[in-house]
């Protein structure tokens, strides 16, 4: 079974729009809506909730009642890469926990008992989700966002790049954070408040997973604005437009 977690509730109300033979299931104050998609493939989705115990409470219910193989997960993200620009695409190669530190009984950021600090998503999801986000920022955006929005965002020809995303349980939206971020983890590309949950319970149990992120903001000040003016508008066209091209090409 092919599962879709996302962190925005309106991105998964688009993706369910887009379904057929919907039932709905609520358990643990979620809601699994599972339906056919195009007439050939069943998948479930799901909002995930906010933070990282929600996603891992979530994504953990989706493989154990759901019986989920496969996991793509999508959403917004802060950039912390120098350089990433509002309207871009991070497809995650790889996911870290940046608020985990059980030093000095641990390394920082490993995850106790499992020995590892960063979780690596399916390549073969991972190619899947950066082609379909090729296609739709080729062939779809300017169709399915609105030339105005795009121009209020600075979003001119959007870039597709893999990289590092980390995940905690905090908002960041301010230089100084955001600086401390990157000067502790250089490699990250942006940053989240779920994935690198979802990441390691995918990893635990053995199921394939796809990370796909928009960057919604630049993680400085402007987030505080920049972030619910993108989720509300635009993200879930990005969203449901990738993940249309990604099942269509399964
Ligand atoms: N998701 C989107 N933007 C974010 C930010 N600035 N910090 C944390 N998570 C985010």
């Amino acid at each position: 079974m092919l599962a879709l977690i996302s962190a925005m509730p309106e991105e998964i109300s688009a993706v369910v729009e887009s379904l057929t033979d919907v039932t709905t299931q609520e358990i643990g104050q979620r809601q699994f809506h599972a339906g056919v998609f195009h007439g050939r493939r069943r998948v479930v989705a799901v909002f995930s909730r906010i933070g990282k115990v929600a996603a891992a409470a979530t994504v953990t219910q989706l493989i154990t009642t759901y019986g989920a193989t496969h996991v793509v997960f999508s959403g917004v993200a802060g950039a912390v890469q120098h350089g990433l620009a509002i309207g871009d695409i991070v497809v995650g190669t790889e996911l870290i926990q940046h608020d985990l530190d059980a030093t000095p009984i641990f390394p920082r950021y490993e995850v106790p008992l499992l020995g590892r600090t960063t979780f690596a998503t399916d390549p073969q999801l991972r190619a899947q989700l950066s082609a379909a986000a090729e296609a739709f920022v080729r062939h779809d955006l300017g169709a399915r966002v609105a030339a105005a929005q795009l121009r209020h965002f600075g979003i001119r020809a959007p870039r597709v790049l893999g990289g590092l995303i980390a995940s905690g349980d905090k908002f960041f939206a301010n230089a100084a954070d955001l600086a401390e971020l990157r000067q502790r983890l250089p490699a990250v590309a942006c940053v989240e408040m779920e994935g690198a949950a979802v990441a390691q319970v995918c990893a635990e149990y053995g199921v394939r997973l796809g990370v796909v992120r928009t960057i919604s903001d630049t993680a400085d000040e402007s987030a505080a604005h920049d972030f619910p003016r993108f989720a509300r508008e635009i993200a879930r066209h990005y969203s449901v437009g990738i993940l249309s091209r990604f099942l269509i090409a399964l």
